[in-house]
């Protein structure tokens, strides 16, 4: 006979037919402790853990002790300290003066070094009497070869202070820069995320790096990740680590008056994926292993009653700006606020990590064939980190929503679906209708087809997403190979 466990007992996380059996047979329902079956319809959600009630998890978990547990009983959250204001890039010079900086780096890539939010940091060091050099070299989606070589430009700088300026390319290409920079004797792979890399946690001292981004983006200056494309694997890993956050992130919202539509565009899904995989991640109570030492504990910890707060607020303000912002080059508003949303979702999703749509988006980049992405001046082919995210977020949230249905439909709610009359059930196929419409509105490409895939690299953008166990395991409900396949399948076409 099958064992019955109840709530406490069950690492399954069970759905609530169980429930309903055993209200029908009334029977002891956990064959562990004897436990007492729940009394009433009231007590019965208070104790289930179930998919259906789990947002009840949302307070704070009953206390727990960490003595021969198998999953995380604690989360912690890290963020850079963040300033926020129109035009005040200018006070960067001045901090560094503070921070008593001799003799700086500067990054950033070649397209933005000849644009005004390079020249404000500049001119800023200048007044201040700063000595500065500028390695405006980072490739748009960094590779290990991108990075060793603005990692080669530190090490031989032997700088006191670091200052990066771009959106998530150039901010995580000096991060790693810093890092490597700081502990000279490491050789790459030590820090790269298991189990490409050895994933070593980071214990040397690192330098200050303040970090201002120019897109509305990646939150990539609230976090303590660093991303590239690892070219011998085809796909995109990274370094992940509380220690190589910024130490401020200046956020300057006249930046992004100079965006392009698609820069905008592409980097707001970013905003979006984040806010939508932390909230649904898998919760920071489920994760194992437990850390032994709270320096195991990882940077993405699963979803949190903290992160909650700043995805779903990061959520609203991509429901109502975002399209504003990608049609108006000069709508102040929309753009400032996707600005600030894109640190808010930072700030979730750095703590509570991503999942899905993020683990197979890097071999969607990793593998890129031929494409070019509109409004992208460089002269290699890329798919943009928020595209590729953002294609097979309809047929991920299908999938997902069968736990935690709630929040998929309270997420669909925001991004404008009417759920007066909605079924629980239908959660996932609602976010994804809503989310198709969002992106058909906003004329996203119709799919992985057509940014160049087909049926026959299934196998090999399945391949590419194993490995990103790091942000798979935190998908609600773990996937096999049969079922990441069907998840690209289905994101071939969109409409
Ligand atoms: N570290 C993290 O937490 C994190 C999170 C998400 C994504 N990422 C990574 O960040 C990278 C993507 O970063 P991104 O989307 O911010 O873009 P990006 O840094 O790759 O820049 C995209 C393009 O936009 C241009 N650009 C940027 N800001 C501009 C502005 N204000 N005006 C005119 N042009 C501008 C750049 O020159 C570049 O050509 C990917 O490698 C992705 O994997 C990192
Ligand atoms: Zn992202």
């Amino acid at each position: 006979m099958e064992r019955l466990l109840c709530a406490e007992h069950c690492t399954k996380r069970l759905e609530c037919t169980i429930w309903q059996q055993i209200e029908t047979t009334n029977g002891p329902h956990c064959s562990v402790m004897g436990h007492t079956p729940p009394q009433n319809e009231k007590q019965m959600i208070e104790r289930c853990q179930c998919p259906t009630h789990s947002h009840t998890y949302s307070q704070a978990p009953e206390i727990a002790s960490s003595i021969g547990r198998t999953t995380d009983y604690a989360f912690e959250m890290a963020v850079s300290n963040i300033r926020y204001g129109a035009g005040v890039t200018k006070e960067v010079g001045m901090d560094l003066q503070n921070m008593g900086a001799r003799n700086v780096c500067v990054m950033t890539d070649e397209n933005l070094s000849q644009l005004p939010p390079v020249e404000t940091v500049l001119d800023s060091l200048t007044k201040n009497g700063i000595n500065f050099k500028v390695y405006n070299n980072v490739r748009v989606e960094p590779t290990d070869a991108s990075f060793m070589e603005a990692i080669e430009f530190a090490k031989n700088g032997a700088f006191d202070a670091y200052v990066a300026v771009g959106g998530g390319s150039s901010i995580d290409t000096c991060k790693a820069s810093n890092l490597y920079a700081s502990s000279p004797d490491s050789d790459f792979l030590d820090y790269v995320n298991a189990p490409i890399g050895k994933g070593k946690p980071v214990t040397v001292p690192l330098k200050p790096l303040i970090a201002i981004p120019t897109t509305a983006g990646t939150g990539s200056e609230t976090t303590g990740v660093a991303i590239f494309d690892y070219e011998h694997l085809k796909v995109k890993t990274g370094i992940a680590s509380r220690a190589i956050k910024p130490t401020l992130g200046i956020i300057d919202p006249l930046h992004t008056l100079h965006m392009p539509a698609r820069v905008v565009a592409n980097s707001g899904f970013d905003v979006l994926c984040h806010a939508l995989e932390s909230y649904t991640a898998l919760p920071y109570h489920m994760r194992s292993p437990c850390p032994s030492n709270p320096i195991n504990r990882p940077a993405y910890q699963g979803s949190n009653p903290i992160s909650d707060v700043w995805a779903i607020h990061a959520l609203r303000i991509v429901a109502k700006y975002l399209k504003r912002a990608v049609r108006s080059p000069d709508d102040f508003k929309a753009r400032s606020n996707m600005h600030l949303a894109s640190a808010f979702a930072g700030i979730g999703f750095g703590n509570a990590g991503v999942h899905l749509c993020h683990g197979m988006s890097y071999p969607i980049s990793g593998l890129v064939k031929t494409y070019k992405a509109k409004d992208y001046n460089v002269d290699h082919s890329l798919v943009p980190h928020g595209l590729s995210v953002v294609l097979t977020s309809p047929a991920v949230f299908t999938f997902t929503a069968q736990m935690y249905p709630e929040r998929h439909l309270q997420a669909a709610e925001i991004l404008g679906a009417d759920i007066r009359t909605a079924r629980i059930k239908d959660a996932g196929l609602i976010l994804a209708d809503t989310l198709r419409k969002f992106l058909f509105d906003l004329n996203v490409d119709d799919g992985l087809a057509a940014i160049g895939y087909s049926k026959a690299d299934i196998p090999a953008l399945v391949k590419g997403t194993l490995p990103q166990e790091r942000v798979t395991k935190l998908a609600p409900r773990p996937q096999s190979e049969e079922e990441l396949s069907a998840l690209f399948e289905a994101s071939m076409k969109l409409y």
